[in-house]
């Protein structure tokens, strides 16, 4: 039976993918920081989804709690980070750009370190990631959350040529949605915003293909190739 562990699995894309997992035959380990949600996905699945509370702006517990997650599912083959923080910032108030940066930043970066070591020293695994087609723009309103996706997709490629130097067994996935219809999505100037069902289809699909960047839904390729022939357009 295969294991895989979701950070940040309590609400939106993190909780449909429980579903599609379970479905597959996954043991599932879940994480986020409100048990009551955590609690609720875990009784739809008694014996195939257990859970721990984290905090991923806790780094110093990531580590102890990333292990012991892993020991109650019995080993890990997917790590998918779903964790993550978007506020409006009109006024560039720091502690709001704070919160986006420890959550999308350091937390990131400690769950993907943990997985890479973890998978290099099991000799394989998978590390899916939900940046954002966020990450190839800068945002007047909200710049924290576009830097942080561009930190994320930096980092993976990054993470690739390291698996590719060393010529490990690991796959990893850069999935890049657009909008999608989760309770993270704010502001104005939404479209083409998609139902989390649908979204997370496309997203699990890519995972089982080993995908190593996807954009969710597909339209939104289009945009990621006008932005890279035209940046001044936006
Ligand atoms: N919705 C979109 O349009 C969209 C587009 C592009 C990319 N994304 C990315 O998709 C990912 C999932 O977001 P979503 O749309 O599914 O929104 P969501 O429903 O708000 O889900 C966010 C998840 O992150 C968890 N989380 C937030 N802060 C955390 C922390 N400090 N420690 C641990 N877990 C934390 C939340 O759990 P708790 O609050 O219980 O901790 C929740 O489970 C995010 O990385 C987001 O940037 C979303």
């Amino acid at each position: 039976m295969k294991k895989a562990i979701i950070i940040g699995a309590s609400s939106g894309i993190g909780e449909a993918l429980v579903d599609f997992l379970v479905n597959d035959g996954y043991v599932v380990g879940i994480t986020a920081r409100r048990e009551e949600l955590l609690i609720a996905i875990q009784k739809k699945f008694p014996e195939r989804v257990f859970y721990k509370v984290m905090d991923v702006q806790q780094t110093d517990k990531i580590e102890q709690i990333c292990t012991d997650l892993c020991s109650t599912i019995g080993g890990l083959d997917l790590m998918i980070i779903s964790a993550g923080i978007g506020h409006l910032n009109k006024n560039l108030d720091f502690s709001i750009s704070d919160n986006v940066v420890k959550t999308n930043v350091s937390g990131f970066t400690c769950v993907a370190n943990w997985s890479m070591n973890y998978f290099q020293k099991q000799g394989s695994g998978h590390l899916a990631n939900i940046s954002s087609i966020a990450g190839l723009l800068g945002n007047g309103i909200a710049p924290s959350y576009n830097a942080t996706k561009a930190y994320q997709i930096n980092y993976f490629n990054g993470l690739r040529k390291k698996v590719k130097k060393l010529k490990l067994r690991i796959h990893l996935t850069d999935i890049r949605p657009g909008f999608v219809d989760t309770a993270m999505v704010k502001g104005k100037g939404v479209f083409w915003i998609q139902p989390v069902d649908k979204a997370t289809k496309q997203i699990y699909t890519a995972i089982l293909k080993k995908k190593k960047r996807v954009y969710i839904t597909k339209r939104w390729a289009l945009i990621a190739f006008i932005i890279r022939l035209k940046p001044s357009l936006f």
